[in-house]
Order: structure tokens, then sequence, then C-alpha cells
């Protein structure tokens, strides 16, 4: 049977995995600065993450959710720790377009009103209500398009006010940091004054954490750069370090009913004991700090690279603005110094690593990435 390839791929088949390493078939070891899309957290195939799961494996692997499972509020605890939002319930599913679904799905209810406001270049996931609020026409089919999905500059307060004034508005979801987008960080002032106005006209502000979320930008969440409180905070990638699971952390003041929201697979052990052991060694292995460290090293040595247009981000989420397309410099970067990066967009180096970056790690990706513009730069002139 001939495979649907989700993405263009890489002739590269990576066969193991450890920290910030991968090694293909034929033994090549590559640095991963990609981290799986942002998914690897706590570092591949740790093994604490191995011997939790495996464990868990060996007593049960699946019940539904009829029965109680106490891994879900070990996680939930654990959770409600290191993040700060303990006062909040924690609803449990599989992806982070499930995430945000059922974080809107949940406004919608809690509000009786059927608009949703989100952001020019913001991804939210690839189902129905959320890819409607993700602003790329390409992938919302004629099933997905609604008068409902109300796409608004981010940054600009005026035009959301003008249009939450409606009172008709469910929610409004924004990303932490925009990733997809070209990692875009709204501006503080932004989110609070969009916070306040939520709850002055009966709108619930929705933080999709999925990509900025779990320590990435230096803080567990990234609207803690902030003061504000959410009423719902989504996560997932990072919060299995590969294995699929997603979060809603709802405020108290919402009070979801029994069959409002639903799963199966949603908080089974498996995902329950990854979810755990990637709390364990963030907490363990402190890398919401190693995160900002590492992170702050890497944006100012890359701010200072001549060629670079700008350079933006928090913690471990960066992107590198080029005038010139950036694939040349990302084929460099994989096929000949052996470095994962991400992009986004033609122009945007994206780096996502693991959180358990080292200094060395980081400054040999500084190196080596120096190496490669300054080799495509000699070789452009010699073009020219
Ligand atoms: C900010 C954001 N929200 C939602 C999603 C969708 O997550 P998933 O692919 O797990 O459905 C993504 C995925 O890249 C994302 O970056």
């Amino acid at each position: 049977m001939k495979l649907f390839d989700v993405y263009p791929l890489f002739d590269i088949t990576p066969v193991k995995a450890g920290g910030c390493y991968v090694w293909d078939d034929a033994g090549t070891r590559y640095l991963d600065l990609y981290g799986g899309h942002a998914v690897i957290s706590v570092g591949h195939s740790h093994p604490v993450y191995i011997s939790k799961i495996s464990e868990q494996l060996q007593q049960i692997g699946f019940y539904s959710n009829s029965v109680k499972i106490p891994q879900q509020q070990e996680l939930a605890n654990k959770l409600g720790q290191l993040s700060g939002f303990d006062a909040y319930q924690l609803f449990l599913c599989n992806s982070g377009a499930e995430a945000n679904e059922n974080a809107l799905k949940l406004a919608s209810f809690a509000t009786g009103r059927k608009k949703v406001i989100s952001f020019k270049k913001g991804f939210h996931g690839r189902t129905s209500a959320v890819v409607s609020v993700t602003d790329n026409p390409k992938i919302i089919a004629p099933l997905n398009e609604t008068d409902n999905a109300v796409i608004l500059p981010l940054n600009d307060i005026k035009t959301v006010e003008n249009n939450l004034k409606k009172r008709d508005v469910a929610a409004v979801i924004v990303e932490g940091i925009q990733g997809i987008g070209g990692i875009h960080v709204p501006d503080p002032d932004f989110l609070e004054q969009l916070s306040q106005l939520c709850k002055q006209y009966g709108s619930l502000l929705v933080l999709d954490e999925i990509q900025s979320g779990y320590g990435r930008s230096g803080k567990f969440f990234a609207f803690q750069h902030t003061k504000i409180q959410p009423d719902m905070i989504t996560m997932a990638k990072g919060m299995g370090n590969g294995f699929p699971i997603g979060g809603v952390l709802i405020n108290p003041d919402l009070k979801p009913w029994h069959g409002m929201l639903g799963t199966t697979f949603g908080g089974n052990y498996l995902a329950c004991a990854a979810g755990i052991a990637v709390l364990d060694i963030m907490e363990q292995e402190k890398l919401v700090a190693n995160a900002k460290k590492t992170g702050n090293f890497l944006l100012e040595k890359l701010s200072g690279l001549s060629g670079v247009k700008e350079v933006r981000g928090q913690g471990l989420m960066i992107g590198i603005e080029f005038e010139e397309a950036v694939k040349p410099i990302r084929q460099k970067l994989l096929f000949e110094e052996k470095i994962f990066t991400g992009v986004s967009g033609a122009h945007i180096i994206r780096l996502l690593p693991p959180l358990s970056l080292t200094m060395d790690q980081a400054t040999y990706f500084i190196e080596k990435f120096e190496k490669v513009l300054s080799e495509l730069r000699v070789h452009s002139n010699e073009i020219d």
C-alpha cells in the first residue's frame, strides 16, 4: 500500500535518539535543533521517561475513562504545582487540535455565543472549529468556512475591542508565541488589555500554549511573561515528549458538566506515565531555567550575526529572519553540518530544540550556523 506523506520528506531515516541527538540508519549523528517540531521537551529517549512508560505498560496500558485512573490525578497535581495553575481543572485529550477544539466548544457552551476571534499568522490546528480560526485559507475546506471565525491583526487592541463590543464573541484564541506564523511574541500590553476586555464584554480568553508552553519560552507558559490569568490554556507537543497527549486547563469559574467534553483515549495510563515523567524530569533537571539560559545565549549570539534581518523569540523558541530564502541555509545545516532546524515560510529559520540543550551544543550550533552563512555568502558572491 502506498503511504500518504504528510509533508515532503527529507531522505533521512532516524533509527535511534538520545538527548539532543538523533542517529540515522547509516549511523550518522544529527544535532536536533528542531525537537521533532517542538515536541521533544526533556530530550530524546530520556531513561526516566523510558522506564516510567515501560513500567506502566507492564501493569496496565488502557481502560476507559469510566473508572478511576490515579495517574491522571498525579499528572494534574504535578502540572498544577509546576505551572502555578493548581486551582484550574485539567481535561486530558490526545493532540493540540483536540485541545483547542474542546476549549472553543466549552467557551461556546459557557457563553451561549458563536463567534471566535483569532489572529493573523495564527495557527491552531487542522480540525473543524480550529482550522476555521487558523489564518491559512489553503487548509480551510469549504466545510470549515464559517462567518463565526473573525481573524484580526495581532496587537491591534482597538479593532479587537470593536468586535468584542458586539457581545457575540464566545472566545478569543491567541498563541503564547506565534509559532508557525514566524515566531511573533504578542505585546505584553496587548495581552493584558485583551484579558481585561474579554472580561468586560463577557468573552473567554483561550491561550494556545501548544507550541510555546511547557517551559519552552523560559517560563512554564509563554503568557506568564505577563500577569494575565486566561480562562483556558491549551497544551500538547512538549507535554508528552512524543507520546500523544494534550490538555485544557480550565479556570475554576467555568463549570463544564459531564458529557460536555469527552474522549476515548485521552488520559490513558501510558499517556499519563509519559506526562508525569516529563514533569519529573523538567523539575529535576531545571529545564525551564535551562531554556531561559541557553535561549538568551542563542538570541544574543544570533542577533549579532551579519546578514540576519531579525531575530525574535523567547527561550528556546527562536525565529531567525533573512531577506533571502532560507532553504539553502537549512539544507546545508542538515546535509553538511548534520543539524536539524525548522522553517517558517520561505524566510525564517525556526529553532525549537529540546529544553535540555546544553551551552556547548548551543555554541556548536552558532559556530556551524556562522560557517554556513559565510560559505553561502562567498558562493553567492562568486556567482555574482
Ligand atoms: C500553536 C499550535 N496550536 C495547535 C497546533 C495543533 O497541534 P496538533 O498538531 O497536535 O493537533 C499546533 C501544531 O503545530 C500549534 O503549533
